[in-house]
């Protein structure tokens, strides 16, 4: 079968090498992938969002199965666009892919369908926004309704800077806004929770936690993600029915509701407090880097799972997992993530390959057989053992070797299990 890969970070690789395993394959494309990707597949430079160009690549090379990375083509209806040309598509539709678009329309899911959620309201205008924080208990979140790159979110420990935050938002700093989105804060735990879905039914697809802190100790400014293990500490039997019962299925229930299929992977970002989930986010991919931990981990063949959701037989399959534990690392550029250098060399990569680490590359182009920084986050490493505190041992010392001066990482991944 011939399959291209929509995206170019370091969860796209990660999809590109377990895709690359599956005896189903005959040809692997990236859209546009990265120096890692070159490795499994084809690099095609072609613009993702130019959906006219995508389908006439997708149609001359008689693609089998198109499989969607990142959330913005999603949320743009790539998936819609692609199917109504007669192509298979693994990822949401667009009307399904507002769970990750819009944080008001996944809130009124929630309050619809009685999912356990911070209490929120939602404002058309600076006035009444800042007349509702005046009196709201501290802290408080507010949150720019759509895609923002992980930056529409403000926790605010006073309500002068929560009135800063609506300012911002309203003002257009993630696109035209019409409304804001003001929340309780959540103490607890974060867990990532994973689903596969076929729109019939689901499976789970395992749990992650990851530090999105640029600095030690989860300190300092949001990033995409320094590093991420899986599974997280603290899934249990009676959580887990609890987040399929309470969280998951009203939410599928409510995309029938509206006479939709979810097909794709569902990421349930869900903070935990005295054993209880409470939904904070909803993204319609997996994560990055959760991905990067998590499929390592994976047995089963993972084409042949995407294929089956496409097909709606998803409830056939049996979703199996290596029985050890996952430790990712991201490598950033200096700088990150605020303005850092691009183009530069990392010089001595292939001679740290080994065994006892996957490197799945993100910002990374290669050009005359060097590899280059392209991007902020730029290398994952990813080790899996029995022990964390080993893996993560493991991969320190590989990117020690590999001894990069531009880059930096949090030593420190997983410091709530393993310290
Ligand atoms: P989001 O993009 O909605 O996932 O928010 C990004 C991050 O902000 C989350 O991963 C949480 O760490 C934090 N966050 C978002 N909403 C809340 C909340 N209501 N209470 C506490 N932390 C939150
Ligand atoms: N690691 C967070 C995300 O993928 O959204």
């Amino acid at each position: 079968m011939k399959i291209a890969i929509l995206g170019n970070g370091g969860r796209e690789h990660a999809i590109a090498d377990q895709i690359s395993k599956s005896p189903k394959l005959s040809k692997l494309y990236c859209l546009p992938g990265n120096a890692g990707t070159k490795t499994v597949a084809e690099n095609v430079n072609l613009d993702i969002y130019d959906f006219d160009k995508l389908g006439k690549f997708v149609k001359e090379h008689k693609i089998d199965l198109v499989i969607v990375g990142p959330e913005k083509p999603l949320v743009d209806g790539v998936v819609d666009f692609l199917t109504n040309k007669g192509v298979n598509v693994f990822g949401p539709n667009k009307t399904s892919s507002q769970l990750e678009g819009s944080k008001i329309f996944t809130k009124k899911i929630c309050d619809k369908y009685n999912i356990p959620t911070a209490q929120f309201g939602v404002f058309d205008n600076v006035k009444d926004a800042h007349k509702y924080l005046e009196k709201a208990n501290i802290p408080i979140v507010v949150k720019a309704d759509g895609l923002a790159a992980g930056k529409g979110v403000y926790i605010c420990e006073n309500s002068e800077n929560a009135k800063n935050a609506v300012d911002e938002i309203f003002n257009g700093k993630f696109g035209i806004a019409n409304q804001v989105l003001i929340e309780e804060f959540l103490y607890g735990e974060e867990m990532s929770y994973f689903v596969i879905s076929d729109g019939k039914t689901f499976k789970k697809f395992n749990t992650a936690q990851d530090h999105k802190r640029v600095g030690e100790g989860d300190m300092g400014k949001n990033t995409g993600g320094m590093g991420a293990y899986s599974p997280s500490g603290l899934i249990n039997e009676e959580l887990d029915l609890k987040i399929i019962e309470k969280v998951i299925n009203p939410t599928f229930e409510a995309i029938k509701d509206m006479g939709e299929t979810y097909k794709g992977f569902l990421y349930v970002g869900l903070m935990i407090r005295d054993n209880n989930p409470y939904l904070v986010e909803y993204n319609v991919r997996m994560g990055d880097p959760e991905c990067q931990t998590i499929l390592p981990l994976l047995e089963s063949d993972l084409l042949e799972l995407m294929l089956s959701c496409c097909e709606e037989n998803l409830g056939n399959q049996i979703v199996e997992w290596k029985d050890k534990k996952s430790m990712c690392i991201v490598l950033c550029s200096n700088g990150y993530p605020d303005k850092y250098e691009k183009n530069i060399e990392i010089p001595n990569l292939e001679k740290i390959t080994n065994n006892n680490t996957l490197i799945y590359h993100a910002g990374t182009q290669l050009v005359d057989k060097k590899v280059y920084a392209t991007g902020g986050r730029v290398l994952n490493f990813v080790s899996i053992s029995n022990d964390l505190k080993k893996s993560r041992d493991l991969v320190i010392r590989e990117i020690e070797n590999l001894c990069w001066k531009n880059g930096f990482y949090r030593k420190d991944i997983g410091f709530r299990i393993i310290d």
